[in-house]
């Protein structure tokens, strides 16, 4: 099978790309950074994974790269969009320029990549579309205006298209993590509830994809608190997060 995973080179996309090398498939990756990457790792698996320097944003350059894994590997079988970026608010006034970085990446990257990969689906009639949402989608979190709304947009997406193209036999999965350890989690500073390992993350994704589920929030006990938070009363939600939101205007 060929993979192009976005955002290949830390983190959960760093995992499935070992996981998917390690079962002997071919993989395409993408980040803007490319010496992210552990030393040697190209070198070591060159006859099997791409690597290709762009921003998910760029949607000309990742028209391009796809274009080429799926000529030179012969194929393309799943794209996942997982290329993603959060950044932590120090602020109770929203930092407008952070926001329309994560709007671009998160929701434009994920738009863009699946355009990139329809390209070679819609002919064949089969295909696999994966986004790697977050359980973020679900609720506004606090401190987290832009990095919910990018994924509640990519959850929606996901639903809407996965009806749509159907009878095209292209499957559309919507992965919705709770918190993983990565570099993306490791700057964080306030607590993270049932964080798990990126190895762990990976392999419970990879199953998830594989099984072609539609939509897939874990671990269980984030599904349960994340489904039992969207389905207060929102006055009750703003009033108990209300709570625990730190107000950032009293540090100074
Ligand atoms: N970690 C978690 O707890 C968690 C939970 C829920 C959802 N997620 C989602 O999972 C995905 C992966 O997150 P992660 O935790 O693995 O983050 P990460 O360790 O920061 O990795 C992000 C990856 O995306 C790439 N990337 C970021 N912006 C990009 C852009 N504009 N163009 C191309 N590549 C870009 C990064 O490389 P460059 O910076 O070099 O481009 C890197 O390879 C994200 O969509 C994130 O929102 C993560």
């Amino acid at each position: 099978m060929n993979y192009f995973i976005t955002g290949g080179t830390t983190g959960i996309g760093f995992e499935l790309v070992k996981l998917y090398l390690s079962q002997g498939h071919r993989v395409a990756i993408c980040g803007r950074d490319l010496s992210k990457l552990p030393k040697g790792f190209h070198e070591q698996h060159k006859k099997a994974l791409w690597v290709y320097q762009l921003d998910v944003s760029d949607r000309e350059a990742l028209v391009k790269a796809v274009t080429d894994f799926t000529e030179k590997a012969e194929g393309l079988n799943v794209m996942i969009a997982n290329a993603g970026r959060s950044v932590g608010s120090k602020s109770n006034i929203p930092d407008f320029q952070s926001a329309k970085e994560i709007l671009e990446t998160n929701v434009l990257g994920v738009l863009y990549s699946f355009e990139a990969a329809m390209q070679h689906f819609v002919s064949k009639k089969s295909g696999q579309l994966v986004a790697i949402a977050s359980v973020a989608g679900f609720v506004g979190l606090p401190g987290a205006g832009a990095y919910s709304a990018s994924k509640a947009a990519v959850v929606r997406l996901c639903e809407s298209w996965s009806i749509d193209l159907k009878p095209l036999n292209i499957s559309v999965s919507c992965i919705c993590p709770g918190f993983i350890d990565t570099p993306m989690t490791q700057q964080n500073t306030h607590s993270m509830p049932f964080l798990m390992s990126g190895e762990k993350g990976a392999k419970l994704i990879g199953k998830a994809i594989e099984s072609k589920r539609a939509l897939y929030l874990f671990p269980l006990r984030m599904n349960l608190l994340i489904t039992f938070l969207s389905l207060l009363p929102r006055f009750v939600y703003r009033w108990l997060m209300g709570l625990q939101t730190f107000n950032y205007s009293k540090q100074s």
